[in-house]
């Protein structure tokens, strides 16, 4: 019994992947390497020295992917291959459309075809728009989307509470993540955004590092304890144990739809996290105020009590590891 990967080679598939591993699963990558690199691949085997199955093709080849059923036997899906840049999808809302939406259906229905009927979903805190409350909690409206990017997970979750309600065989758990940030700490994978980053833990990172010139704060007067945005930063690893998490519940509980948002609880400002950073690598960080970037909120972070209860799942790295990580990651990068 094997769990399939797609988009396992990416920043967050790849760490799930080194945690599934560890806890003994089998697991089966599928990547296109759109958004992510072979060396990937490697990394996993020398973290975990354990080997697995690997198939480079895009997840909505829907003959390739059936191929994929009939070689191994899939017990269930973690779906990391959407992309995930607010930017970029906003230029291109077919390639994002077609990708997340197109590619997550052809998925489903052929797990559909092969009886296999356990799905988690990578979705995210966009989907709530412009925050009903803070903290946020599971119950609180969404929808208010601002861009394709986040549309296309609003949208995927829709598609997973028809599916479910007309065919409760299935076991489907969405999980809604505040901001990944961090790396493995070995240092050998991590994220690796292509051209200049748009979030802010990897701009940070590069502004440390020579390689920009300084930090764009967008905006230094939302109604904040700083006045700069306010958000929910998660260190990767425990956002990639929160799946193992949620794979032990859908193996053990009866079958349902589940979501549950991954964040720490707290929310740290963009001068927080700028301090942070300098303070756990002694690396300075530039900045500049500059005007609000559009589609922004003020604030957004996770109620992640429903996580603790029903998962037994928490966030045990803080903001200093989560930068000492990242720095590691791209020093490490470019010996
Ligand atoms: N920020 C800056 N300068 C930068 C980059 C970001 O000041 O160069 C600020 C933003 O204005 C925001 C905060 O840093 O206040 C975080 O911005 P990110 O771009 O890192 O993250 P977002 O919260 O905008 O978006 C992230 C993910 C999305 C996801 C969303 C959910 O990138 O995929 O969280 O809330 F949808």
């Amino acid at each position: 019994m094997a769990i399939l990967l797609p988009g396992g080679a990416g920043y967050i598939g790849s760490h799930t992947a080194i945690e599934l591993l560890k806890k003994g699963y089998e697991i089966v990558i599928i990547d296109n390497f759109s958004n992510s690199n072979p060396k990937v691949l490697d990394a996993i085997k020398k973290i975990t020295e354990k080997d697995f199955k690997f198939y480079e093709m895009d997840y909505m080849d829907k003959e390739k992917l059936e191929k994929v059923f009939e070689e191994n036997k899939i017990d269930a899906v973690i779906n990391f291959a959407g992309y995930k840049a607010v930017g970029e999808s906003v230029q291109k809302p077919i390639e994002y459309y077609t990708n997340n939406i197109s590619g997550a259906l052809v998925l489903l229905d052929t797990m559909r075809k092969y009886g296999c009927k356990k799905f988690i979903f990578s979705s995210s805190a966009t989907v709530y728009g412009e925050p009903e409350k803070i903290p946020l909690t599971e119950d609180c409206k969404t929808g208010g989307t601002t861009n394709p990017y986040g549309t296309t997970k609003l949208f995927i979750e829709q598609i997973l509470k028809d599916i479910y309600k007309s065919d409760n065989t299935w076991d489907i758990c969405i999980l809604r993540y505040f901001n990944p940030v961090g790396a493995h700490e070995s240092g050998l994978i991590g994220e690796e955004p292509q051209g200049i980053p748009n979030n802010l833990m990897p701009y940070v990172v590069r502004v440390a590092s020579g390689e920009l010139k300084e930090l764009s704060v967008f905006g230094n007067d939302y109604d904040t304890p700083d006045g700069t945005g306010v958000r929910d930063y998660i260190h990767v690893v425990d956002l990639a144990k929160g799946h193992i998490k949620a794979l032990e519940k859908i193996d053990k509980e009866e079958k349902g739809l589940y979501i549950y948002n991954l964040g720490t609880g707290t929310g740290y400002s963009v001068l927080d996290m700028v301090k942070a950073f300098e303070q756990a690598t002694g690396k300075e960080v530039p900045y500049k105020i500059a005007p609000r970037r559009p589609g922004d909120i003020a604030t957004c972070y996770a109620d992640p009590k429903k996580a603790r209860e029903e998962l037994g799942w928490v966030a045990e790295k803080n903001l200093e590891d989560m930068c000492k990580d990242s720095w590691n990651y791209i020093m490490n990068r470019s010996k």
